[in-house]
């Protein structure tokens, strides 16, 4: 390999800039969605001859839509923005965010992630995925009075349904989540959300494609699908369950927080404070089930997620997985600092390439297999879609792969 050795300081982002993005985006979507989205639309109309614009009579009234579902949308941002920054300690939202630096393509994202993970139409999709985990972790944990003591640990929780999901069966369960989009929006969910359809959002008006009707664009979704009293219902039927001690939510790597020493540093991600120290040595073998749905691909590096799942998994726990191979990173330009071991022994600073790694399928059963894991469930080929929206002329379906995987014993 050709060294990419890096004495420079580095350029990567301080957790506090990487939450001012958040904050700034949700602050200045308003003006954002109707710069890009409605001014486009309106001037395109304004230009048109009195003639077309007979022919387009239905105009104005569709722009009047976006617009005040633009207003619906940036309701629910800045709500989220003025009671999440100040709880994170970055400040106030109405006198600190710049409208600079920004990242809107994740907030649409984030609004189709609410719509899988918070909302009835999700109900579908997430039965394929979701469902299909914990049907299985029910059958091999059938006895729920004995659930609290089965610690489970969900990698890249997203808006942590899956993890509420087997804390309502009576699980002890983690989620652990890298992107402060979800973060915020997944905290201010859970804690504000008194009654079942809290919310709403119109998360498809950015996508002006497809569309049956112009008023599908427009629709608006109602989030959560659920009521926050459910989460406590299993404790009305087995009072010795403290349905609050059940979940817990990290910030933070997965493969850093969860891996064992070794894997490699990347830049701000790793946390060398005692507490994160001490964290990462609790979760030797701590886990019982580690459920990953639509995460593996999220990898840098395969190996080290493969890593540390072996290292927090307990020696008789189960690795369930849901997902196909959409390796995330496979078209990044990103470089991430790291310590690189010379064949020598001596460590080095060196900027990794975020791609490089994006193997199939077949070679990551084989790799599975290699770094000690036998396969006891595996089925190929499951459609499902992933945020997707229903009544679009367009559907998208990933062939999944869902297996369950055991760590080998030594004499296997
Ligand atoms: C495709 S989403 C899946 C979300 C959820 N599990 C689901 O099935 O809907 C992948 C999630 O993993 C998170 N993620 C990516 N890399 C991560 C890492 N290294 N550690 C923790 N979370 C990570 C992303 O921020 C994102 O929320």
């Amino acid at each position: 390999m050709e060294e990419n050795i890096n004495n420079e300081a580095t350029t990567e982002l301080t957790e506090e800039d990487a939450m001012r993005i958040i904050l700034n985006s949700l602050v200045h979507y308003r003006a954002w969605a109707r710069d890009n989205l409605l001014t486009p639309k309106a001037t395109k109309y304004d230009m048109l001859t009195d003639e077309e614009k007979k022919l387009f009579h239905w105009f104005p009234n569709y722009l009047k839509k976006l617009e005040h579902s633009i207003d619906i949308n940036s309701r629910y941002f800045e709500m989220v923005a003025e009671s999440m920054g100040p709880f994170w300690g970055v400040g106030n939202p109405d006198t600190e965010y710049n409208k600079s630096n920004t990242d809107f393509p994740n907030l649409i994202n984030l609004m189709n992630q609410f719509v899988r993970e918070w909302s009835s139409d999700g109900m579908v999709e997430r039965d394929i995925s979701f469902g299909r985990i914990l049907k299985y972790a029910e059958k091999y944990f059938p006895n729920i009075e004995f659930r609290p003591d089965i610690e489970v640990l969900v990698p890249g929780s997203g808006l942590g349904r899956l993890v509420v999901e087997f804390s309502k069966l009576g699980f002890k369960t983690q989620g652990t989540e890298i992107s402060y989009f979800m973060l915020f929006n997944s905290h201010f969910l859970l804690n504000r959300a008194f009654v079942s359809n809290n919310f709403v959002l119109c998360p498809f008006i950015h996508k002006s494609s497809n569309n049956l009707k112009s008023n599908f664009q427009c629709r608006q979704i109602y989030f959560p699908d659920f009521n926050a009293e459910e989460i406590y219902q299993l404790e009305k039927d087995y009072p010795s369950i403290k349905s609050d001690d059940l979940m817990s939510m990290i910030a933070g790597d997965f493969d850093d927080l969860y891996g064992p020493p070794g894997v490699a540093k990347k830049g701000q991600t790793t946390m060398d404070d005692p507490n994160a120290m001490a964290f990462r040595e609790g979760n030797v073998g701590r886990f019982k089930i580690i459920a990953t749905s639509f995460f593996i691909d999220t990898a840098t590096n395969i190996i080290d997620y493969i890593k540390a799942i072996k290292h927090s998994l307990s020696d008789d726990g189960y690795w369930i997985n849901f997902g196909p191979l959409l390796w995330h990173h496979e078209h990044s330009e990103k470089f991430y600092d790291t310590d690189w071991k010379r064949p020598t022994g001596e460590i080095v600073k060196v900027r990794m390439p975020a791609q490089g790694l994006e193997i199939s399928m077949e070679d990551l059963i084989d790799l599975i297999e290699e770094m000690g894991f036998q396969f006891i469930e595996h089925e190929s080929g499951i459609k499902s879609s992933y945020g997707s929206d229903s009544r679009s002329m367009s559907e998208w379906n990933y062939k999944c792969e869902f297996w369950i995987c055991k760590k080998k014993h030594q004499n296997n």
